[in-house]
């Protein structure tokens, strides 16, 4: 490993470091616009000279552009290597139009700060600057390109690492342009990276624009919960509203980047653009009430049935939305007051996948976001791969192959096996079992056992082929890394994947398991619902037989995600209680006997744990309560904060329940570490908020046993006779927080209903018509989308916010061929 001296000061660094990196880990921040440890070196802005005094080099050079070598001895702070730096500063500032005043970016700027440091104040250049027409990007991004220093940073993210082709550089020169063809909205869902990349202000947060300035905003480090992945973020507020968020670095889980929906999808904490929305006062039977009358109310009548009824009579639905802390508050007071234990699923197949993928985590292959990275072959079965870490492995030429039944779109190559759901087992046993044939003699009995119980044909051959194609490929890696989703999957496809995987594992390769769960704390849910299960589907049924009297709602909504609307109503009318917790405006709340309101994460500290068991802590960033609008605030004297009165969904079960009588050592809850760790043995390292900067990696301590899952599915008919409806989640329009975010509104695509080409030819339908499904408990009517790239037999409808597909029941709804009409 190279020694060299930066600024007096020794260092060892792993061969291939760059200067400017070396000189960061001794925390000397060399300046620099082009170069960023995501993207690499590339020298094109010369902001990074430092003289080099010995070594192999000598003089003022790139400090991004030079490997670490033993003997050099470099110098940030000689006289000509500074003076270079500010000529630099001065050169770019000759087009650069001195905006800062105006300019979104002042406060948190790059250039400004150069330019402040470098000591450039007064402008010696009287020439007309360089001017350019800016362009329309789409709803999240604004285009100012005359403050362009050409660093390339823009084009080298969203083409080279994100893969998109739509914004790069054009013309030449003196000349270059960084922007699109025409204009138009950018293709990329992970545009708004462009934001924080840029060192300028070329490319600022529309949503945000003329809004804040820096130095106004309250920021914290928080977490998205759009998703399982707990990708890390910085949560900006504002005269008590979120503004703006931006990306945190966590090099395990999203490395420097964000995707938009998490980017841009926070308005529902600020109850939508007009604040409206929100729910932000407790209330008893449709009338505002006080805080205490509300708690009052929802203790008394919960005390009251049990009396009556039994503590039996009250049930409670949670969901992998609640953080972790409310989780175990809930299960903690249903279990002190004897009532049922609580339910996080809607029903038993969501239940029951995640729990096996949760559960194949123990299974010692489970990998990290960043870990994915490093594959030399990954398998997707059943699940959305927009996913950075992807993208990455591809770039090192891993071979990505997506088993999935929808029109996958990604920017990278790809094999895509394009299956029904039951047809993903199949197609996923025969690639292994293809690539681990010449090792089974070293297999353990199990492992042969399930071996020779895998599938070895597929009812396609064209899939077949591809498989065996693909099949050598697998059999020459080392590292590959299955990424299994729980939306489209069967029950069984978690399970199946982990002992594929382990298969993988015996023929002597280092596999990984990666799965993507239905929710941002969908980890804990399935740990925390026990072996059996228990769904809001048992509480209806509960409810139906009349043992249930009293439903607690918190921060769930089943009237958004229990399929089967024409049971739902009738069975929640004949409840004599429905107290519900929540912070969104949801079909629940507007049902509540008592409501009252929950904080979100940005109002109070929450713990998360990602898919992959990865415990981190969002902090509080500030109090919160109906966002003051207008560029002046009035200056009204209170003595309380409007829409100030939400708690932590916890603090309010902890209150309603009784708990607070109850002896603890101090009185009061405490911190999370006080209850957490006693709900499940998995959360016992959960004993403060002291966590590793990349998050605590928890397992669930204990796995079902390997080898015993069985590929389900069978070969289906070339010439089918009905469809299997799959109901898919999207990038946007889909997401439960999402649909409260109006800023997200313009970038979700109308709602449309995918069938294969050949199908629709069938049918007699084009692309674009309007087609109404029907299914016997109701019709939906929505755009036909028509692919050539999706399986056969199936119609993929997105659960889009339009449509009121939960009036479509059951798991699995099989349409007729005439099932499908054009209107
Ligand atoms: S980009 Fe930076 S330096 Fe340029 S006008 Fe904006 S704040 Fe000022
Ligand atoms: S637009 Fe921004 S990121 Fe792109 S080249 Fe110009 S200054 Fe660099
Ligand atoms: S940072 Fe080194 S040349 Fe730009």
């Amino acid at each position: 490993m190279p020694r060299l001296v930066i600024d007096d000061r020794e260092i060892e660094v792993p061969e291939g470091t760059k200067v400017i990196e070396a000189a960061e880990r001794l925390g000397i921040m060399i300046p620099r616009f082009c170069y960023h440890e995501a993207l690499g070196a590339v020298g094109a802005c010369r902001m990074c000279a430092v003289k080099f005094l010995q070594g192999p080099f000598k003089g003022v050079q790139m400090s991004c552009m030079i490997d670490a070598k033993d003997g050099m001895v470099v110098s940030t702070t000689d006289e000509e290597a500074v003076s270079f730096r500010k000529m630099v500063v001065e050169w770019l500032m000759l087009n650069h139009p001195h905006d800062c005043p105006v300019c979104d970016e002042g406060g948190q700027c790059l250039l400004q700060d150069e330019t402040v440091s470098s000591g450039h104040g007064i402008r010696r250049f009287f020439g007309k600057k360089r001017t350019y027409r800016d362009q329309y990007l789409g709803p999240f991004i604004q285009h100012e390109m005359n403050r362009c220093i050409h660093c390339y940073r823009c084009s080298r993210y969203y083409q080279d690492f994100s893969g998109y082709r739509d914004l790069g550089p054009m013309q030449t020169a003196n000349r270059i342009y960084f922007g699109r063809f025409t204009d138009g909205a950018l293709e990329s869902p992970f545009s708004g990276n462009l934001v924080d990349i840029c060192p300028t202000g070329v490319y600022t947060d529309k949503t945000a624009r003329f809004k804040l300035r820096r130095w106004d905003l309250q920021r914290a480090p928080s977490l998205c919960i759009n998703c399982s992945l707990g990708c890390n973020t910085i949560a900006n507020a504002h005269y008590r509203g979120v503004m703006r968020i931006e990306a945190r670095l966590n090099r395990e889980v999203n490395g420097y980047f964000i995707c938009d929906s998490c980017r841009f999808g926070f308005l529902y904490a600020n109850g939508g653009a007009d604040n409206k929305q929100r729910p932000w006062n407790p209330r008893v039977k449709g009338k505002d009430v006080s805080v205490q009358n509300a708690l009052k109310s929802a203790s008394e009548k919960l005390a009251e049935i049990a009396r009556a009824s039994g503590p039996g009579a009250i049930a409670s639905v949670g969901s992998a939305r609640n953080s972790l802390e409310t989780q175990c508050m809930l299960r903690r007071v249903c279990r002190t007051n004897k009532w049922p234990e609580p339910a996080f699923f809607v029903d038993l197949a969501t239940y029951r996948k995640a729990r096996g993928a949760v559960l194949g985590l123990d299974s010692g292959i489970a990998v990290s976001m960043r870990e994915i990275e490093d594959a030399d072959f990954v398998i997707v079965v059943g699940a959305d791969p927009l996913n950075e870490a992807i993208r990455q492995a591809a770039r090192k030429e891993a071979p990505v192959v997506v088993i999935d039944p929808r029109p996958v779109v990604m920017p990278l190559e790809f094999e895509h096996l394009a299956v029904a759901p039951d047809q993903l087992e199949t197609c996923l046993g025969i690639l292994v079992k293809k690539a681990v044939e010449k090792a089974s003699k070293s297999l353990s009995q199990k492992a042969t056992q399930f071996l020779l119980g895998l599938p070895s044909k597929q009812g396609n051959r064209e899939i077949q082929f591809a498989v065996e194609a693909l099949a050598g490929k697998l059999e020459a890696s080392k590292r590959p890394v299955i990424v299994c989703g729980t939306d489209v999957v069967r029950e069984s496809t978690p399970a199946f994947a982990v002992d594929c995987a382990l298969l993988l594992k015996e023929a002597e390769k280092e596999p990984g398991i990666f799965f993507i769960l239905p929710g941002a704390d969908s980890f804990s849910s399935a740990l925390l619902s026990g072996a059996e299960g228990r769904t809001f589907e048992t509480i209806l049924d509960e409810i139906e037989n009349g043992s249930v009297k009293a439903l607690l709602v918190v921060e769930s909504d089943p009237f958004r995600d229990f399929r089967d609307r024409a049971r739902l109503e009738p069975a929640l009318s004949k409840l004599d209680l429905i107290v519900v917790i929540d912070y969104l405006p949801t079909g629940t709340v507007r049902r509540a006997s008592i409501f009252y309101p929950s904080s979100t994460i940005f109002e109070t500290g929450s713990t998360f744990i990602s898919q992959e068991g990865r415990v981190q802590f969002a902090k509080k960033v500030h109090h919160g309560g109906v966002p003051i609008r207008g560029e002046q605030p009035p200056h009204v004297i209170r003595d309380f904060v409007p829409g100030g009165d939400h708690r932590p969904a916890w603090e309010i079960l902890w209150e309603i329940a009784g708990e607070r009588d109850a002896k603890t050592d101090d009185g009061v809850p405490g911190g999370p570490g006080t209850w957490i760790p006693a709900e499940h043995p998995a959360f016992e390292p959960i004993n403060g908020l002291n966590y590793p900067v990349d998050g605590l990696r928890i397992a669930p301590g204990f796995s079902r046993d390997h080898f015993t899952s069985v590929a389900t599915g069978t070969a289906r008919s070339a010439k089918p006779k009905e469809f299997e409806l799959l109901m898919v989640e999207w990038m946007f329009g889909t997401g439960e927080l999402a649909a409260c975010s109006d800023t997200l509104d313009s970038a979700v695509p109308d709602p449309v209903i995918c069938l294969h080409a050949v199908d629709a030819e069938k049918l007699g339908l084009a692309d674009g018509d309007m087609v109404s499904v029907q299914t016997g408990s109701g019709s939906i009517e929505a755009r036909l989308s028509v692919s050539e790239k999706m399986a056969r037999g199936v119609l993929i409808l997105p659960r889009h916010r339009h449509l009121q597909w939960q009036k479509l029941k059951n798991a699995l709804t099989v349409i007729p061929l005439n099932g499908i009409r054009k209107m």
